[in-house]
């Protein structure tokens, strides 16, 4: 299988590939007159190395001596020459038997282009059997918690362990690893839900993923609408605004946002439509963050993670998601062993940063 979106790469690299070999070779046969020569290294006593102080004269005497190796004829600081001693034997037959390695390499492995080699390998495949193994080897681990209810998964310390290593592995490049989130990707700490906090509800959002839309709307609502808007939004959380713009901003709202964030603005969780009077922010309370949400939308995705993890595994990330804001509520002693995911339970609901 190839990556490439165009043939024509696969037969480059092939044709690359098959050029380099001959080009060894070729080069090999260029150099014959002096490969595999089997020569007694220079002896000093035999008179080829000059002794200390001579000037050896351009050519070298060795040169006309046949049994002798010639030198290169170049001189350096008046007296430093240089032999032109053929290649040793052994160092021919490596480079031969190199050539021939990457030969064989290239008939039995993919690496030639298109060809796929004839022991039909492909990393893909090894990583696929690795992964199998590794399922294999772990399924009794999870097995206990296939049928367990998630409130009972919580308080399970060797769950809530392996919880928090799938979180840092699968979950915390976007939610922090303190799952605190960033702008654009929520807290998942705080209490505070986009689509509903129930277990149900966050293993689904796991399984299948969630989408926020929120329209664009620049072609219909003008930037000074959008600011009187922006500040009406803001007053929902108790943030200082510009009084007199409030009402111009209130009637905007009721026309254009209540479809989905509600005549009391308190969000719809259906939509994944954030609560807009609670002073928890998604991608923040600015001014200007929020006219920027207004004006040019939003588009969100979290990755389903079915295909990914196994329904244990997501079932245990669900427990240890649903701890992270239930931990005290549901009466959890036992701090999880690993890292600080006892802090995070007991960490106060709380506004974004
Ligand atoms: C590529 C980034 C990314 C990764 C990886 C990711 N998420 Fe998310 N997640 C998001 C975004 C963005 C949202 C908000 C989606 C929206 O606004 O519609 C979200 C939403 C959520 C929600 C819903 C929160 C709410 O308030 O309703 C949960 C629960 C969640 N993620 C858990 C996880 C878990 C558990 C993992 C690891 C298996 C994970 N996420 C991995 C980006 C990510
Ligand atoms: C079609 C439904 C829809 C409409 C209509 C809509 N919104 Fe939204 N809004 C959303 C969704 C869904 C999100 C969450 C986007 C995401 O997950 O990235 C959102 C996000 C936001 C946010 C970001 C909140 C945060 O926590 O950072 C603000 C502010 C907002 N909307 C205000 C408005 C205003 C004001 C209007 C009216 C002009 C409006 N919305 C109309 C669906 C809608």
């Amino acid at each position: 299988m190839s990556d490439f979106t165009t043939p024509f790469w696969g037969y480059f690299v092939g044709i690359v590939a098959m050029l380099g070999i001959v080009w060894c070779l070729w080069l090999l046969y260029t150099q014959r007159r002096w490969l595999g020569r089997s020569n007694a290294p220079p002896r000093r006593a035999s008179g080829l190395l000059p002794p200390e102080g001579a000037l050896l004269p351009r050519g070298g005497p060795a040169a006309k001596d046949a049994n002798q190796p010639a030198d290169t004829g170049h001189v350096w600081d008046g007296d430093l020459t240089e032999l032109n001693n053929p290649v040793p034997r052994w160092w021919t037959v490596m480079y031969l038997l190199m050539c021939l390695f990457a030969v064989g390499y290239l008939l039995l492995f993919p690496g030639l282009g298109h060809y796929a080699g004839t022991l039909g390998y492909t990393s893909a495949d090894d990583v696929r059997r690795q992964q199998e193994a590794q399922d294999t080897a772990t399924r009794p681990l999870y097995a206990r918690y296939e049928a367990m209810p998630v409130p009972e998964i919580a308080r399970d310390t060797s769950a809530l362990e392996i919880g928090q290593r799938l979180f840092l592995n699968n979950c915390a490049q976007c939610h922090g690893s303190d799952a605190k989130g960033a702008p654009g990707f929520p807290n998942l700490t705080d209490g505070d839900w986009l689509y509903g906090g129930a277990p149900e509800t966050i293993l689904q959002t796991i399984t299948k993923g969630r989408h926020g839309v929120m329209p664009a709307w620049s072609g219909t609502i003008d930037a000074r609408t959008a600011s009187d808007i922006a500040d009406y939004v803001r007053s929902l959380s108790g943030l200082g605004v510009d009084r007199s713009r409030i009402f111009n901003g209130k009637d905007a709202y009721a026309t254009y946002c209540v479809a989905c964030h509600g005549v009391d603005a308190k969000g719809n969780q259906a939509l994944g439509a954030p609560n807009l009077t609670d002073d928890v922010w998604l991608y923040g309370s600015s001014q200007r963050t929020i006219e920027a949400t207004i004006l040019n939308g939003r588009d969100s995705r979290m990755p389903a993670q079915e295909g990914v993890l196994t329904p244990a595994q997501i079932r245990i990330l669900t427990a240890w998601v649903w701890r992270q804001s239930n931990g005290n509520a549901s009466g959890v002693d036992a701090a999880p062993a690993a890292g600080n995911a006892g802090d995070l339970a007991r960490a106060p609901a709380s506004g974004k940063p």
